[in-house]
């Protein structure tokens, strides 16, 4: 066990979005780390949530399936914990440009009711929160650190940043210890795989696996930096117990950009498979663009002392071996000796996790 994780045993801790892409892999360590694990997530139909995410873990952790926003429920589960990890939200940036009320009322009011609980039933706990690069909107320079303008392009990213100074009054006025962390792209193991719109990183690797063509938009030679998940829990857990960290905004991702071309040359080259192509961009991508992004880690090096450690080839060969394994948990296998045209149901729904 690190020493971090021997942080964390005997901890109680609440994991909202716990059986989300991020929420469940840090679910998992913390379990492992012998803390006292309790989930709360909604899953909503279509969103990240997956019960065979929490597999390894599922006698060991107490599951409560109910909305962040059912006030009686969060009310009492916030009780007694030494952390709160708020991961729970609507996490589609595309969905929230036709439809804003999710965003507005899960990640907004979503956040003031967790808030509201622990001012008043344990403002003790420590909360970390996930919000996102998107959060700055185009970049003003690069790498963008934690002061530059916020000029949100979506109404996803407007809903993280007002969740974002909600949790910040409550640090400053009611002294909740709180961490603002701002992810980047995020990828690994357990994200959900049916559909491409909660980020392009893990379709590009189903694409791939599934020896299919990778649309790259535009010339493929927009910026991004990339953060394998196991690196992004250990950002969210070493935070966590970081005194001077508290009150804090800190980006968390890496400092090595890659374009999206590269990106996808790394992909098929791992996965041995796939092939990719230029497309033109959708409109609604195209409106929602920001341009070249890569996050200047520095703050979260000098303060959290933490920093990335999974070189991406190593990250991608780490992701595509767990598709590998549990891919029906995913998505349907694809065989790709069916002739283009023929009726073929090409996405279905991912199996639920086994009973036993
Ligand atoms: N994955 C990324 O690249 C990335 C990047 C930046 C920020 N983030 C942020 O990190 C957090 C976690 O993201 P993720 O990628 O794990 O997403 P995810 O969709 O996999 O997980 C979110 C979880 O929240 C649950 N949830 C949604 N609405 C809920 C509600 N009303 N009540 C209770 N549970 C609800 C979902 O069922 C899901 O299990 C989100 O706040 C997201 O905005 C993620």
């Amino acid at each position: 066990m690190t020493n971090l994780d021997s942080q964390f045993k005997g901890k109680s801790v609440l994991v909202t979005g716990g059986m989300g892409f991020i929420g469940s892999n840090l679910a998992i360590r913390l379990c492992r780390a012998g803390a006292d694990v309790t989930i709360l997530d909604a899953m909503i139909p279509d969103y990240g949530g997956n019960e065979f995410n929490v597999h390894p873990i599922k006698n060991d952790v107490r599951i409560n399936f109910c909305d962040i926003r059912d006030e009686t429920a969060v009310n009492y589960l916030v009780r007694n914990q030494d952390y709160i990890f708020h991961l729970a939200g609507q996490v589609c940036h595309l969905m929230s440009l036709s439809n804003p009320f999710p965003d507005i009322s899960i990640n907004i009011t979503g956040t003031a009711i967790l808030m509201e609980a622990l001012r008043k039933y344990n403002p003790d706990a420590i909360v970390v929160y996930t919000g996102t690069r998107g959060q700055y909107g185009s970049s003003v320079s690069l790498p963008v650190n934690e002061e530059a303008p916020t000029n949100p392009k979506g109404i996803y990213e407007i809903s993280n940043l007002t969740a974002e100074k909600i949790i910040k009054v409550y640090n400053d006025v009611h002294h909740i210890p709180s961490v603002l962390l701002r992810l980047t792209n995020i990828y690994g193991p357990r994200s959900q795989m049916m559909h491409s719109r909660f980020g392009v990183f893990n379709w590009f690797i189903r694409k791939a696996m599934d020896n299919e063509t990778i649309q790259v938009f535009g010339d493929g030679s927009i910026l991004r930096d990339f953060c394998h998940v196991d690196d992004t829990v250990d950002a969210i857990m070493r935070a966590s117990v970081t005194k001077a960290a508290y009150g804090e905004i800190f980006n968390v991702g890496s400092d090595i950009p890659v374009n999206f071309r590269e990106l996808v040359e790394k992909i098929i080259k791992v996965a041995k498979r796939g092939s990719w192509q230029f497309a033109e961009f959708t409109p609604e991508r195209k409106a929602q663009e920001p341009g070249d992004f890569y996050s200047d880690i520095s703050k979260i090096k000098r303060i959290v002392g933490w920093e990335p450690r999974i070189e991406l080839e190593n990250g991608i060969a780490n992701t595509i071996d767990y598709y590998e394994k549990y891919r029906d948990y995913y998505w349907t296998r694809v065989e790709n000796a069916e002739p283009k045209g023929k009726e073929t149901v090409k996405l279905s729904q991912a199996a639920t996790a086994p009973k036993s």
